[in-house]
């Protein structure tokens, strides 16, 4: 039912939304495996995609007082293709950031990062916004994509608190926005204190493999 109503909405651009967000999670997929393959951690705990659905990019033009036509669905909202990386470590977030923004074919048109800024709610991630060419049989298309880093913590939260903010009835909304914001950031702090028992783990047994020799 929903793919019917997305195809009609999105068209002969469906196939082109499919294609970049099969692009982009091959890439990634494949920047984890060389990494193992090195020898090194998987940084990438996992990562997903999604076109959204004609519904809810309906309304979000509206919300956003952009005409609902396709035109505007591909070109003026980024998000069409949604990705999202869900990593291990904070400093997992950057390194995919700096190893994403050096791929030549895949120009980076905005980033925000909302774990430096978080957002007044409390919501952490790395934001790209990237543009992608496809190339077709007499001409190439440019399409966007953003895509959304963030660790598992930062994950769980944002999870919870979509789940949260579509239950209207409940009524001090102050004070759950408060509680919200303070989990996220008592999440942010245990990230950080993780991240420092992983570099602990990992100095000690770069001591002890010295000591060996
Ligand atoms: P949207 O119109 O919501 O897409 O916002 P935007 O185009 O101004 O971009 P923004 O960077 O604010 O948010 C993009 C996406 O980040 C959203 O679609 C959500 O997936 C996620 N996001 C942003 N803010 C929050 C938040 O407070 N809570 C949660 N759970 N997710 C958020
Ligand atoms: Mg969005």
């Amino acid at each position: 039912m929903e793919s019917e109503q997305n195809k009609d909405f999105y068209k002969d651009a469906q196939v082109l939304l499919e294609s970049v967000l099969q692009e982009l999670l091959l890439r990634i997929n494949l920047l984890r495996r060389y990494q193992v393959l090195l020898g090194e951690r998987d940084p990438v705990e996992h990562c997903k995609g999604r076109i959204k659905s004609a519904e809810s990019m309906k309304e979000k033009l509206v919300r956003k007082g952009l005409p609902v036509t396709l035109e505007s669905a591909l070109n003026k909202v980024y998000d069409a293709v949604g990705i999202r990386i869900v990593c291990q470590f904070v400093d997992d977030v950057y390194k995919m950031v700096e190893v994403l923004k050096r791929q030549e074919d895949m120009t980076i048109i905005k980033e925000k990062d909302y774990i430096q800024n978080p957002k007044p709610s409390g919501y952490r991630s790395y934001h790209l916004i990237v543009r992608l060419p496809v190339h077709l049989l007499d001409c190439t298309r440019e399409l966007y994509a953003e895509i959304q880093l963030r660790t598992i913590a930062m994950d769980c939260w944002a999870a919870l608190e979509h789940e949260l903010r579509y239950k209207h009835t409940i009524s001090n909304q102050e004070l759950l926005q408060k509680e919200l914001k303070r989990c996220s950031d008592e999440m942010a702090s245990t990230d950080l204190t993780m991240q420092t028992i992983r570099q602990m783990i990992n100095q000690d047994g770069q001591d002890s493999r010295h000591k060996d020799r």
